[in-house]
Parts: C-alpha cells; sequence; structure tokens
C-alpha cells in the first residue's frame, strides 16, 4: 500500500518548489529524489496529471515532501467544486482554480476543500503571465495586465481562497493591498546566470522571497541543470536555507 502523502504547510522554511514538467514517471521520481534535501515542496501540473492521475500523485507520498498539484480548474461551480473535492482528497498541500471562473465558482471550491481537506491551501491564477497587454482587448479584457491583475486578486480573497499565483513583479503591490497572510505563489524564478527559456519576466530567488513570495516554483533552473541537486542546493543556499 502507498503511504499517505504529507500536508504540511506549504510555506515552508525552504521556499522553493520543484516542477516536474514530464510525462516521464521515472524521471520525475529519480528527480524528487535527488533534489529532495534541498527544495520545500513538488509541483505537478497538467503535463504529469494527464499522464499519471491521481496514482501518480500518490507515488510521491514516500518523498515526504509538500506538493502543489497546480491543475488550474476553471468550469462551472458544480464541476470545480467536485474537482476540488477529489484532488483535495489526495491530501495535496496547494490546489488552484483560475480566478476568471468567477466569484461563486470559487466560493464553491473553497467551501469543497474544506469539507474534505482543511489543510489543503487554495489559490487561484488571476492573469496567465503567457498573456501580456496587447492581448487583452481580443478576450474582452482592458488593459493593463497589472489592473486585471490586481483585480482577480482582491476577489480572490474576498471569496475566501488562501492566496494567488503571480508574476515576482507583481509581488510589492499584491502584498501592499492584500496583507501579510495572503499567499503568493511565483514562477519564473531565476537563478543568476540561469537561461530564461520561454519565461520573460523573471526575478532572482532571494529577490523574489524577499519582497513577499511565499513559494518560489522553480523548474528548468533545476530539472534541467546537469546536476539537480547541485542547482537545488546553490538556490537554497542563496536563500539561506540547507534542507526543506
Ligand atoms: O521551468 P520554469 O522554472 O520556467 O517552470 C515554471 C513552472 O511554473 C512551470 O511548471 C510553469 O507551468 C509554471 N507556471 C508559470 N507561469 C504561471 C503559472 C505557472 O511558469 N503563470
Amino acid at each position: 500500500m502507498t503511504a499517505s502523502l504529507v500536508t504540511v504547510n506549504p510555506v515552508t522554511s525552504n521556499p522553493v518548489y520543484v516542477a516536474l514538467d514530464t510525462t516521464d514517471l521515472d524521471y520525475a521520481r529519480e528527480l524528487a529524489q535527488q533534489v529532495r534535501g534541498h527544495v520545500g515542496g513538488l509541483k505537478l501540473g497538467l503535463e504529469f496529471f494527464n499522464a499519471h492521475g491521481p496514482d501518480g500523485v500518490r507515488v510521491f507520498a514516500d518523498c515526504g515532501l509538500p506538493i502543489f498539484l497546480d491543475l488550474k480548474f476553471h468550469d462551472i461551480p458544480n464541476t470545480v467544486a467536485g474537482a476540488c473535492r477529489a484532488a483535495a482528497g489526495l491530501g495535496v498541500s496547494i490546489l488552484n482554480v483560475h480566478a476568471q471562473g468567477g466569484a461563486a465558482m470559487m466560493r464553491a471550491a473553497a467551501e469543497a476543500v474544506k469539507s474534505v481537506h482543511p489543510a489543503t491551501r487554495l489559490i487561484a491564477v488571476t492573469m496567465l503571465t503567457s498573456l501580456s497587454d496587447e492581448d487583452l482587448p481580443s478576450v474582452g479584457l482592458t488593459p493593463p495586465v497589472g489592473d486585471q491583475v490586481l483585480r482577480l486578486a482582491s476577489l480572490t480573497r474576498q471569496c475566501g481562497l488562501d492566496g494567488v499565483v503571480c508574476s515576482a513583479h507583481e509581488i510589492a503591490t499584491l502584498r501592499a493591498e492584500l496583507g501579510p497572510d495572503f499567499l503568493l505563489v511565483v514562477p519564473g524564478i531565476r537563478p543568476a546566470g540561469a537561461a530564461l527559456g520561454d519565461q520573460r519576466r523573471v526575478m532572482g530567488p532571494a529577490q523574489a522571497r524577499d519582497a513577499g513570495a511565499g513559494v518560489l516554483v522553480i523548474g528548468r533552473p533545476i530539472t534541467g541543470a546537469a546536476d539537480p541537486a547541485l542547482a537545488a542546493r546553490a538556490i537554497a543556499e542563496s536563500l539561506g536555507v540547507t534542507a526543506g
């Protein structure tokens, strides 16, 4: 029988969650084992989940690390509530929905998570960071993106969710507007010298943490390194933490 996932406060002493973006289960497991002493958590997203489903998530129970299940639910309230009950029932530490699904959907999601596994933190994606000001009119929204992010993040908090995913450059505004306890989960983190890949608006790990990020999602700078454990350890050391 598989061990249960650990659900801990997702804001661990090491804020780094490594993004295991792969469909290869053995590779994901190997990566997790290599970096487990140097990161605070694991992030599993759509690529991994669509290949391996809930059983694939349970495989990581023996790692002893909290899991952010990044499935970005966006559907009618009843459907999202059902999806949240199923996902929170896995015992993951962080789960997310799209804030653009609206207030009723977010409230239903928050209630569903609380009814099944209150320790799971529910957060919302405001605007995908792949969308820029130029993209907004074609989907019926008015630029700038930053205004939409702040509006949706405020709505997220009003609906009783625990935080949002945001870009590093939105941390300061959201922290100032939404207070110290709102969880800010930040991808697009690049240590000095790391390749940008498709990320554009990046920030270093310590800079993002010091600006108020609670969780730093880091993928390729760790998973694409010749020695992932060494890369994760260097990031942890740059943050002044030595173990997850
Ligand atoms: O490899 P990299 O560090 O760019 O990975 C970042 C991770 O964060 C990926 O899993 C990506 O899907 C995720 N993410 C993102 N931007 C968002 C939300 C999630 O890069 N707005």
